[in-house]
C-alpha cells in the first residue's frame, strides 16, 4: 500500500534497517534530481507525501507522523507572463535534513532548506522552512519556541558537568 516512485534519472531512495514506512505514505520523485535517503529506525505515517525535490535526508530514529508533507523544491513562479509549469524550479536552498531522534508532529509541512537539529521536536500541525536548532521543541506558524528538551535548556550545563554534578550530590 505504500506508494514508492522507482528512482529516476539517478536519483536514490535508500530505506534504512528497522525503519517502518506504513500504508499510504507516497514518496515520490521529483521537482529535482535530489536522493531521499531514510536513517535507521525511523517510522514515517500514513498520509505523509515526501517530494524528494533537491533531496531529503533523515537521520535515525526520526518519527513522523500522519499527513506531513516534506517539499523539498520550490517551482520558479517569478515570470507573471508565462506559466508556472513551464519556469522549471526555483534554485535549490540545499534540499530538507533532518538529524537523528527528531519527532515531526501531524500535519507539518518541511519546505526546501528546512534543517531539523538532532534531537528536536516540531509540534503538530508546523510550517518549517530555515534552521531548527537542536533539543528544541517548536510549533506554528511563524515557527517558535515552545520549549526544550530537559538537559538542553539554554543555561543547563553542559551533560559532562551535569555527570560531575550528579556525582557531588
Ligand atoms: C508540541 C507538543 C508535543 C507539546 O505538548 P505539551 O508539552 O503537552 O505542550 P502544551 O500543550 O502544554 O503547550 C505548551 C505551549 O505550546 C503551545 N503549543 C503546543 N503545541 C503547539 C503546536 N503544535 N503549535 C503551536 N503551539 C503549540 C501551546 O499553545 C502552549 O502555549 P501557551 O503556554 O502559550 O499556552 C504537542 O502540543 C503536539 O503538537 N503534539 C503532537 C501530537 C501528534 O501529532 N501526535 C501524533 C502521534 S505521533
Amino acid at each position: 500500500m505504500v506508494d514508492l516512485d522507482t528512482s529516476v534519472r539517478g536519483s536514490i531512495l535508500r530505506i534504512g534497517e528497522a525503519s517502518v514506512v506504513e500504508s499510504f505514505v507516497r514518496i515520490k520523485f521529483s521537482g529535482g534530481l535530489g536522493d531521499v535517503v531514510i536513517g535507521n529506525r525511523c517510522n514515517i505515517n500514513s498520509g505523509t507525501v515526501i517530494y524528494s525535490g533537491h533531496g531529503v535526508r533523515l537521520g535515525n530514529n526520526v518519527l513522523i507522523a500522519a499527513n506531513c508533507t516534506l517539499a523539498a523544491s520550490n517551482h520558479e513562479y517569478e515570470d507573471g507572463e508565462r506559466p508556472i509549469r513551464e519556469q522549471g524550479l526555483r534554485p535549490s536552498k540545499g534540499g530538507i535534513i533532518v538529524e537523528d531522534d527528531v519527532w515531526i508532529a501531524s500535519n507539518c509541512l518541511i519546505l526546501d532548506g528546512a534543517r531539523i537539529g538532532k534531537g528536536a521536536v516540531i509540534g503538530a500541525g508546523s510550517l518549517v522552512r530555515g534552521e531548527v536548532k537542536p533539543y528544541t521543541v517548536m510549533g506554528g506558524n511563524p515557527l517558535k519556541i515552545l520549549g526544550y528538551r530537559r538537559g538542553h535548556e539554554p543555561h543547563s550545563p553542559p551533560a559532562k558537568a551535569r555527570s560531575l554534578l550528579a556525582q557531588v550530590k
